[in-house]
């Protein structure tokens, strides 16, 4: 295991201090998060944590039923208790970029229904502002290419279309993912977040704006968790 990997690993585990037998978690996506996944699992198996679990990919799905997490329905829960979920980017204002794995549409349901917000991390994702990374975008299939054009008028910047062998990516809810390479350059990324939903073809878009509860951030000097003043937890 490389370093990187072994901080995400460090950040994935040290965050199920977060879960406690009874709850309603809501599962993120990502290589991160995948190692929150299999200490839950794996918890359950030794410890005899009881929990259930509602995935926000269908990687995700098929990661937790291999190691045992209990799966529901969003919709047969009364909202769920807590998520954890991976970042691309996080501000100081706990502001995120999320969608690097296609997942944020199901990644945001998820997080609206829940009554907090736990993001693993390593260091590479702490930013001064948000952007360098580029938005994820979810967009409909129809016009997509249209859609496309009228993103890069609204921001300003060059909107790919996520492509493998000439043709669209498409996310787990069938849509096209594009990248709006804006650049640091997200200064108040709740109207950016407005501005780019306003746009008709935009399913969702991957800005997690006030969201966020708590960081689990992993860095070459060991595991620290960033609680946001006045969030959630
Ligand atoms: C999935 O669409 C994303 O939101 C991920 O949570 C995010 O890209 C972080 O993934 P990694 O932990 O793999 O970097």
């Amino acid at each position: 295991m490389n370093d990187a990997e072994a901080l995400k690993k460090i950040a994935g585990e040290a965050a199920c201090e977060f879960v406690k037998t009874g709850m309603r978690v809501g599962l993120g996506t990502g290589s991160t998060v995948k190692y929150t996944v299999l200490e839950l699992g794996r918890r359950i198996a030794e410890e005899g944590l009881e929990i259930v679990g509602v995935p926000t990919s269908i990687a995700t799905q098929e990661l937790a039923s291999e190691v045992g997490i209990p799966l529901v329905q969003l919709g047969s829960l009364d909202g769920l208790d807590i998520v954890i979920d991976g970042t691309d980017e996080f501000d100081p204002s706990f502001q995120l970029i999320k969608g690097g794995g296609a997942a944020l549409l199901r990644e945001k349901i998820v997080a609206q229904q829940s009554a907090a917000m736990v993001v693993v991390a390593d260091e590479r994702k702490q930013v001064d502002c948000l952007g360098a990374f580029g938005i994820p975008i979810e967009i409909t299939p129809f016009a997509c290419d249209v859609t496309v054009s009228v993103l890069a008028s609204l921001l300003n910047c060059q909107v790919e279309l996520r492509m493998s062998e000439s043709k669209h990516i498409l996310t787990d809810n069938g849509n096209c993912i594009a990248d709006a390479r804006i650049g640091p350059t997200i200064t108040d990324p709740v109207a950016t977040e407005a501005s780019i939903l306003n746009v008709a073809g935009v399913v969702q878009v991957g800005l997690f704006n006030n969201m966020c509860d708590a960081i689990v951030l992993a860095t070459t000097d060991g595991v620290t968790t960033l609680m946001k003043p006045n969030g959630r937890l």
